[in-house]
């Protein structure tokens, strides 16, 4: 039988790697939702129409070089603005959703939008300023050449362009346990996250 677990959530909050975890843990398949905007965004970047990437979509195209970079998740948060890309883009999230395994989808809208009827919700935030610095390190150890301040503004940018649009903003869904990660290590974040997967799971039986 079908286990959804729904994990949204600000920039660098911590879902992707508690996302990782928990699937493996309860052996389900993950998905990071965010790298269909970054792939459509992508796409904009050299010169595709938006809605057309985003309904040409293949599995190829969340493999290519260069998603991680700012720049490509500036285009993703504008592209996600786009109602039509949106809509290209729930079928596929929904079926992978039903993977009989279980699956954990992790992204903005997943509790809300996509998966209104998961088994479980989670909202993993932080303050912008630790965002940031979590980010700040990441980029510096993959290479780019960049500063605090310019991360800062970036992840600020971005949750604003995210919780402001009208189409599936980012905001947890009333039934979500809220995880603050902001004085959290992510071995305590990924803890909380399992316990409350778990007690759902146990209430299911
Ligand atoms: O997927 P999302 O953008 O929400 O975040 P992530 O990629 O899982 O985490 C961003 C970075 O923050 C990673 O390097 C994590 O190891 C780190 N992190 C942390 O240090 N402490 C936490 N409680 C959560 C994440
Ligand atoms: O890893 P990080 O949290 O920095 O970003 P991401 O999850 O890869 O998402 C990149 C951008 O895609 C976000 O800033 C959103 O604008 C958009 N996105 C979205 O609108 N809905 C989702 N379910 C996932 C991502």
């Amino acid at each position: 039988m079908s286990f959804i677990v729904a994990i949204d959530g600000p920039a660098a909050a911590g879902k992707g790697t508690i996302s990782k975890v928990v699937a493996r843990h309860f052996g389900f398949v993950h998905l990071d939702t965010g790298l269909l905007y970054r792939a459509v965004g992508l796409k904009m970047l050299d010169g595709t129409d938006a809605i057309s990437a985003a309904k040409a979509l293949g599995a190829t195209d969340l493999d290519a070089d260069g998603l991680r970079t700012p720049e490509v998740a500036q285009a993703a948060s504008k592209v996600a603005v786009i109602p039509d890309v949106r809509t290209a883009l729930v079928d596929f999230q929904r079926s992978f959703a039903q993977h009989s395994n279980g699956a954990v989808l992790d992204g903005r809208d997943i509790g809300t939008v996509i998966c209104p009827d998961a088994d479980i919700k989670l909202f993993i935030t932080a303050s912008p300023e630790v965002r940031a610095s979590r980010r700040f390190a990441e980029l510096t150890a993959s290479g780019h050449d960049t500063t605090p301040d310019q991360v800062l503004a970036d992840v600020k940018a971005r949750d604003a362009r995210d919780s402001q649009r009208d189409v599936a903003p980012l905001k947890p869904a009333a039934d979500a346990v809220l995880i603050d990660t902001s004085d959290m290590s992510i071995e305590a974040a990924v803890e909380a996250a399992i316990t409350a997967v778990q007690h759902k799971r146990e209430q299911g039986r």
